[in-house]
């Protein structure tokens, strides 16, 4: 297998990693998304803050680069995020009530028409729940305008954008205890019950030595596809270096592959030092581009 998107994709399953437009200037960065990758997901460039920075005024300028970048390399896109409660422009965090919701609705309909027929996957909705053991829907602008509004958001961007498959997307949600997994499961069972769109369940797998990867992940990612949505590994980091960071990584692919309805892994980033995490050697690439021990461990099992 030369490299990781063939090897994926001879699995049936792409392989992807988020994307920054003021790299895409870097020749050595962009070597290695063209040769590596065949899926990109804009780090910053699609977030709300970004695209619709004055209210109904969009900005599609940085997100279009990667978009074009990934159309002309026969890339697939996944579209993150429409609707968060971080990264929000001032004027949104300023909002509250129907005024919020529907220009929450209005930003999903917008970017999601703007983008119509070439996302992949969408992410709609990311991280709605709270951490620790309550189960609770996180405490957010977005929440308080009505526990119905993720619900609202997947509608909404159904109706623009009917070919694109669309994700909730969380992070600690890959041990199957935990509360924040259990509460996201009974949603997404309560969606499909009722015929609410939704076709996929992003999990972001940021790990560390304080949340590390589960023992039960396969479990989990099985019991979410066995309700009827694509899995997909969204924005894979793992802090570590050497042997034990490379089993860490053998072992999140080994748990997608053995699950038919796991569609892809995206890692956050290329090389360590494009990683969004303040410290740490969390990627597949150093920081000259050179491949570590995870990316053979990763290619190997694929
Ligand atoms: C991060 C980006 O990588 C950073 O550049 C930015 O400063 C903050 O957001 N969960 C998500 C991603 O869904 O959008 C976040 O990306 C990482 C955590």
């Amino acid at each position: 297998a030369g490299t990781l998107w063939e090897a994926a994709q001879r699995t049936g399953r792409y392989f992807g990693t988020a994307v920054a437009a003021n790299k895409l200037s870097d020749s050595t960065y962009v070597g290695i998304l063209n040769r590596e990758f065949n899926s990109v997901t804009a780090e910053n460039e699609m977030k709300i803050d970004a695209l619709e920075p004055q209210q109904g005024q969009f900005n599609y300028g940085n997100a279009d680069r990667i978009v074009n970048h990934a159309i002309q390399q026969g890339m697939d896109i996944r579209g993150h995020t429409l609707a968060w409660h971080s990264q929000q422009p001032q004027w949104m965090q300023n909002m509250s009530g129907s005024a919020l919701r529907q220009a929450m609705l209005n930003h999903v309909t917008q970017v999601a028409t703007h983008y119509r027929g070439r996302i992949h996957s969408w992410d709609v909705v990311n991280e709605a729940f709270a951490d620790g053991s309550s189960g609770a829907r996180r405490d957010s602008n977005l929440q308080r305008t009505g526990n119905d509004w993720i619900e609202a958001a997947f509608r909404a961007a159904r109706a623009a954008d009917p070919g694109a498959k669309l994700c909730y997307n969380d992070y600690n949600t890959d041990d199957w205890s935990h509360a924040k997994t259990q509460a996201v499961y009974r949603m997404v069972q309560d969606f499909k019950s009722r015929g609410v769109p939704i076709d996929c369940v992003g999990f972001q797998a940021h790990f560390n030595s304080a949340s590390p990867v589960p023992s039960n992940y396969h479990t989990t990612l099985q019991n979410f596809a066995d309700l009827g949505v694509d899995v997909q590994i969204t924005e894979l980091d793992i802090e570590g270096s050497g042997s034990s960071q490379a089993d860490n990584y053998r072992g999140v692919t080994q748990a997608c592959l053995a699950v038919a309805r796991c569609t892809g892994i995206t890692v956050w980033g290329i090389r360590d030092s494009d990683s969004w995490r303040a410290s740490g050697t969390p990627l597949l690439f150093d920081n000259s581009g050179g491949k570590k021990a995870a990316y053979h461990a990763v290619l190997e099992v694929l």
